[in-house]
């Protein structure tokens, strides 16, 4: 049996982005879309423009930016939707339009109040619209896992004589299980006459953890296209993860004779610089890119993998980015080097990020001995998402406490031109505290903390620490990420960077 290629459709930026606290601002976008593109994405959905300016600028810039990648933008069945959809993805190479309707009975009465009927025209219509401005629709049947057959088959049939090139059956709140699910595909293929005349696309939430497993079941049931995120993250619990849908097509070739274009070494790359750039942390024992994922612990394990690595591992780590031994650089590795690890580690760097890289890195090997793959990455990071509209940055700090004293801090902090300052504050109940209180102070931003963590970001004494935060301020939750060898200085900078995403978003 000859093998089917699958369409890998990343909705990272879109439903990704839809995480509490996963927003991004217009250069991060860039930075993850064209890590989606080298990755070899198909269909990157770039974002929904007509939602907001800002959705629309890092759509359109994105467009501009990408290629090799088709880009993609959602619109509801709105003419202003499709109309800010096309104006912000024209430039593309191959720009597609992704317009969605509602199809369930649940959605159709308390929703969007339209009968049966009405969906078709509005189909008909909508579909039509986008299909006169662009060659590459996609049509999406929203909470379609919960619509009536028949009437699925009807709107689906509609679509596709409307102009849609591909119709995707999303799972829209994860209620899907394997079988049920992949019947709905053998269903439409069986009884939608014109399906040959479009690809089949599903896109499953994990809200029962099941949303992998139900674009398998879906894949084997002849869908064409897979939707995912990196990481899995998206609306609630997340949709399908990139990583785990594309590995298990590769290392099971056999039974599922699908392949897709992805090239399996950028994985973790990728998974490292969304984790990064959302504050959305990797768990360890993720399926594919989780620090743990490749671990063996127990003795018999352990055992086999040195008579044979093959009894316990069905991958190579390799395959997916890991590298056997990280400790790469130091004080006297040259810029070459540096160039080279990064393009290793899956980034592309141009000259003035290669040179801002490296006044970094010198800084960071006066201050630890040996520079670890998790060291040069959080450079690159810091790098690739400088942002000169950032608006506060850390000018100096003094923190003094003990077991004995009543903890006393200083901070100075930059807002454009100006230096602001905190002196021998002692608000709160410990210097961290205190930190935060003083950052609210100056910033003006009365922030509540949800999270707070401290983590080495390698090993050693002097390790840089890695610290997360989350916050809430004005009803929403802003995520924040630091590092340095100076634990106390990671956390102003982590409360710094949600500071910062406050001030953009404002
Ligand atoms: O989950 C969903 O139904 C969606 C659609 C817009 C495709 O995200
Ligand atoms: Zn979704």
């Amino acid at each position: 049996m000859s093998e089917r290629p699958i369409v890998i459709f990343d909705t990272t930026l879109r439903d990704g982005e839809q995480s509490p606290g996963a927003s991004m601002n217009t250069q991060e976008k860039i930075s993850v879309a064209e890590m989606l593109a080298g990755l070899g994405v198909d269909v990157i959905e770039a974002g929904f423009p007509v939602i907001s300016p800002g959705d629309f600028e890092s759509v359109r810039q994105i467009a501009r930016a990408v290629k090799g990648s088709s880009v993609c933008a959602l619109a509801r069945c709105k003419t202003q939707d499709i109309q800010a959809a096309w104006e912000a993805i024209r430039e593309a190479e191959n720009p597609r339009i992704h317009v969605f309707l509602a199809t369930s009975e649940i959605h159709r009465r308390f929703k969007l109040r339209m009968t049966q009927d009405e969906i078709l025209q509005h189909t008909e219509g909508y579909v039509r619209m986008a299909a006169e401005l662009c060659p590459n629709v996609e049509f999406s049947a929203e909470d379609a896992s919960r619509t009536e057959m028949d009437f699925l088959c009807r709107v689906v049939e509609m679509a596709i004589r409307s102009g849609a090139k591909t119709i995707n059956i999303p799972d829209t709140v994860g209620y899907a299980v394997p079988e049920q699910f992949a019947g709905i595909i053998r269903e439409l293929r069986r009884s939608v006459p014109n399906i040959e005349q479009a690809v089949l696309s599903i896109h499953c939430h994990n809200d029962l953890g099941m949303a992998v497993a139900n674009t398998l079941c879906a894949v084997e049931a002849g869908a064409g296209q897979v939707e995912c995120t990196i990481n899995g993250i998206g609306e609630r619990a997340g949709n399908c993860a990139l990583e785990e849908i594309v590995m298990a097509l590769n290392t099971r070739r056999d039974y599922y004779r699908a392949v897709t274009r992805v090239i399996t070494e950028k994985l973790l790359p990728a998974s490292q610089l969304v984790s990064g750039i959302t504050g959305l942390e990797v768990p360890r024992n993720k399926a594919i890119v989780g620090r743990n994922a490749f671990a063996h612990e127990s003795g018999i394990h352990q055992d086999g993998m040195l008579k044979n690595p093959t009894t316990y591992e069905i991958m190579r780590p390799e395959m997916v980015g890991f590298t056997q031994t990280d400790l790469v650089l130091g004080k006297h590795s040259g810029r070459a080097a540096l160039s080279a690890k990064a393009a290793a580690l899956g980034y592309t760097l141009d000259d003035d990020q290669l040179k801002a890289l490296f006044e970094q890195f010198k800084v960071l090997t006066d201050r630890k001995k040996d520079i670890y793959d998790a060291d040069i990455r959080t450079l690159i990071q810091r790098v690739l998402l400088a942002d000169e509209a950032v608006r506060w940055t850390l000018e100096s700090y003094t923190c003094s406490s003990g077991s004995d004293r009543k903890p006393v801090v200083s901070l100075k902090l930059r807002h454009g031109d100006s230096v602001l300052e905190v002196k021998d504050s002692s608000s709160g109940d410990g210097p961290i505290d205190d930190l935060f209180l003083a950052i609210c102070d100056l910033t003006g931003y009365a922030m509540t903390c949800r999270e707070y963590r401290v983590h080495s970001v390698t090993v050693g004494h002097d390790a840089q620490g890695e610290v997360n935060v989350a916050v809430d301020w004005n009803g929403r939750e802003y995520r924040g990420r630091g590092f340095s060898t100076d634990c106390i200085e990671a956390t102003i900078l982590a409360f710094l960077d949600a500071v910062n995403r406050m001030v953009r978003e404002k």
